[in-house]
């Protein structure tokens, strides 16, 4: 269906991702799975990054050991929910770069509007990663996207956890060189644009909204 997409079929993440959808999970639960997820997704999203052969010396003697090499990656979080995606990405990554994007959908041409954009200046040097946990439509993602190749970035990967059919095929239109990582491809989208059989608003179950 689309090249670049990943499923990320492991059992710990799929086994995470159940107890996610599962409407009985607490806030606190959520949230923390979200973090774990988050974390083994990452995995998956830096496979090929940058590395350099550098001495060390162990207790015993000295060696060449690899070490990531370069500008670390951007994180660019879609506000609200991309920000439940970060922590645990940023564990693993502390020297990451972040970016916040924020948009609402216009009510009259329900097109996404910018009203926040605050990403490190050097994107064309990162490895940009943009998070937000629901591909649904595409539309937010590929308006973010837009955004960061105005602003430079030419090496992006899209990562989340739950991809709509629709959203991956407005990805593929629209931004084909941009892989995506995702636990899973669900089946579609509703008439209210939420992913089925998905696990409801993101945003409101990761901060205990309504
Ligand atoms: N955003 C969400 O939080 N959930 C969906 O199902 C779709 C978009």
């Amino acid at each position: 269906m689309y090249d670049h997409l990943t499923v990320v079929d492991h059992p710990l993440v799929q086994h995470k991702l159940s107890l996610m959808r599962d409407k009985s999970a607490s806030t606190a639960k959520f949230r923390q799975l979200l973090r774990e997820i988050s974390q083994l997704l990452a995995y998956e999203v830096t496979f090929d990054m940058e590395m350099e052969e550098v001495e060390i010396e162990t207790p015993l003697c000295k060696m060449m050991a690899p070490k990531l090499s370069g500008k670390k990656m951007a994180l660019i979080s879609i506000l609200r929910a991309g920000n439940g995606l970060l922590d645990g990405i940023l564990e693993l990554i502390p020297g990451a770069r972040v970016g916040f994007v924020g948009l609402y959908r216009d009510p009259e041409t329900l097109q996404p509007v910018q009203y926040y954009f605050k990403v490190p200046e050097d994107l064309a040097d990162r490895l940009v990663v943009v998070v937000d946990p629901m591909l649904a439509t595409g539309n937010s993602a590929v308006a973010t996207i837009d955004l960061l190749k105005k602003a430079g970035a030419t090496n992006i990967r899209f990562l989340c956890l739950l991809a709509a059919p629709e959203g991956v095929a407005r990805m593929k239109e629209a931004h084909p060189d941009v892989p995506i990582i995702t636990a899973s491809l669900d089946k579609r989208l509703n008439d209210h644009g939420y992913i089925e059989p998905g696990l409801g608003d993101a945003g409101d179950r990761m901060f205990g909204t309504k």
